[in-house]
C-alpha cells in the first residue's frame, strides 16, 4: 500500500481522461499543423493538453540523437516514456513524430499502453510533401546531402491499422480537427 495519488484521482480532479494521440506521417505531411489546431480546439472546450513534436524534442531532451534506425528508436522510446507520464496525469497528449516503421510505432504503443494509444496516420503523398518542402530538407536529400531522409533514402512504412487516417488532399485543417474530435471525444470526456 502506498499513499500516491493515482491516475483516476488526477483525472477526476481535471474532469477528463488521459490519452495519447499519436500522429505519424512523412516530414511536412501536416502532423504538427493538425496537432496544434486540435490542441486549440480542445483548449476552447476546457481540456488540458500537451503537444510534443519532433523538431522541438530533438533540440531538447533528444539533442544527442540522429536519424539512424537505432537513434530513431531511442528517440521514440524516450518520447513514449514522457508521453506516458503526461497521460498518467490525465493530460491529452499529442505526439507529432514521423515514427516511420511499424516496429517503432509498436515500441511507442507498448510503452504507452494499447488502450491509451490512438494512432493517427497523416496521409500526405511524398510528392506533395516534396513540393511543399517547407524546411528545404527534401531538396537537400535529393542532392544527397541528407542520406537517410524519410521517404527518399530511408523508408516510411504505411501504418497497417491506424485508428484514424487523414487524407490531407481531401480535407482542410478544420475538417481534420472536427473528424478527430468526433472519433476521440468519448475517450477524453
Ligand atoms: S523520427 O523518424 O525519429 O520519428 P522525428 O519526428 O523525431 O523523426 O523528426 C523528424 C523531423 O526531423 C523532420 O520533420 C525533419 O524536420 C527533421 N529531419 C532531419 N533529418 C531527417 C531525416 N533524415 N529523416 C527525417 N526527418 C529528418
Amino acid at each position: 500500500m502506498n499513499n500516491n495519488i493515482h491516475r483516476l484521482e488526477k483525472e477526476k480532479l481535471i474532469n477528463q481522461k488521459g490519452v495519447a494521440i499519436w500522429f505519424t506521417g512523412l516530414s511536412g505531411s501536416g502532423k504538427t499543423t493538425i496537432g496544434v489546431a486540435l490542441e486549440k480546439e480542445l483548449y476552447t472546450r476546457g481540456l488540458l493538453t500537451q503537444l510534443l513534436d519532433g523538431d522541438i524534442i530533438r533540440e531538447g531532451i533528444n539533442r544527442n540523437l540522429g536519424f539512424s534506425d537505432e537513434d530513431r528508436k531511442e528517440n521514440i522510446r524516450r518520447i513514449a516514456e514522457v508521453t506516458k507520464l503526461f497521460v498518467n496525469c490525465g493530460v491529452v497528449t499529442m505526439c507529432c513524430f514521423v515514427s516511420p516503421t511499424e516496429e517503432i510505432r509498436n515500441v511507442a504503443k507498448t510503452i504507452i499502453g494499447e488502450k491509451d494509444f490512438i494512432e493517427v496516420f497523416v496521409n500526405t503523398s511524398l510528392e506533395i510533401c516534396e513540393q511543399r518542402d517547407v524546411k528545404g530538407l527534401y531538396a537537400k536529400a535529393r542532392r544527397g546531402e541528407i542520406k537517410d531522409f524519410t521517404g527518399i533514402g530511408a523508408p516510411y512504412e504505411i501504418p497497417l491499422h491506424p485508428f484514424i487516417e487523414i487524407k490531407t488532399n481531401e480535407m482542410n485543417v478544420d475538417e481534420c480537427v472536427k473528424m478527430i474530435i468526433e472519433k476521440i471525444i468519448s475517450r477524453i470526456k
